[in-house]
């Protein structure tokens, strides 16, 4: 299979584009649409199958989804509707999109498409992406392979869940400057390699583009920190990667 359609479902916006699994690059530039408050699952539906619909794609698409994903099922919902829990992703999507539709945890799909095409390629050892946004997801590889659904942006620090304090999205919030926001990181990073010891740790999320603000700033974490290569692309075309893997498993090798 040399292409698959991507999409990347947020708590703020819902991208999508066919994606060139060989080159690991989108085919063509992405769409975005805002989603709805509340991110029901109705509306993440709806909204979905405008932005395949836009490329009037009829084929295999991988979904980024913001939440752990067993066997095609949301398990959980930090920043989307609770009525997504327990929630069939793959048939409601398939059924509104008219594509087969295979979710997969979001940084999962993004942790894939850097191992694979960005800053974690040909990395041995233990390597983990975390991507900072609306909230912290979580990607850890062993060699290249996925631990899937770790969901280690909710480590509890200081009693409460990091994901509040330390995720972009609490940084804007709480309109903290690069310094501040900075400490908070280092005390999670701190916490998070004192647990699982990683070789490399990638940043993504939309403000990896600015890492040159806050890496630099970093405190007393004794990991290499570097920014994700693929930044705003890399949940499409890990998911796209994702469904082509998943419906033809001897790509893998
Ligand atoms: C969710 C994760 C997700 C992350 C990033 C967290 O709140 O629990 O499943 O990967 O946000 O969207």
């Amino acid at each position: 299979m040399s292409s698959a359609f991507g999409l990347d479902i947020g708590g703020s916006g819902i991208k999508g584009a066919p994606v060139d699994l060989a080159k690991g690059e989108l085919a063509a530039e992405r769409v975005r649409f805002a989603t709805p408050p509340g991110a029901t699952v109705a509306d993440i539906a709806d909204i979905a199958a405008q932005v395949v619909a836009t490329f009037g794609y009829t084929g295999l698409v991988g979904a980024a989804f913001p939440a752990v994903v067993i066997d095609g099922r949301a398990r959980t919902a930090s920043n989307i509707d609770a009525g997504w829990i327990d929630t069939d992703v793959a048939g409601t999507l398939s059924e509104t999109t008219g594509c087969d539709v295979v979710p997969v945890n979001d940084a999962d799909a993004a942790g894939l498409a850097e191992m694979r095409f960005g800053a974690g390629r040909d990395v041995l050892g233990t390597v983990a992406l975390l991507t900072l946004g609306t909230g912290i997801g979580s990607a850890v590889f062993v060699d290249g392979l996925l631990l899937p659904n770790t969901e280690l942006g909710h480590l509890e620090i200081g009693g409460a869940d990091a994901e509040l304090k330390t995720a972009d999205a609490a940084r804007e919030r709480d309109d903290l400057s690069w310094e501040h926001w900075a400490r908070r990181l280092s005390k999670y990073l701190r916490h998070f390699e004192a647990l699982l010891w990683p070789d490399l740790l990638i940043l993504g999320g939309g403000v990896s583009r600015k890492a040159d603000k806050f890496v630099p700033l970093l405190e007393g974490v004794r990991t290499k920190v570097v920014a994700a290569q693929l930044q705003n692309g890399a949940g499409i075309i890990g998911a796209a990667l994702w469904a082509a893997e998943t419906r033809q498993p001897t790509a893998r090798n």
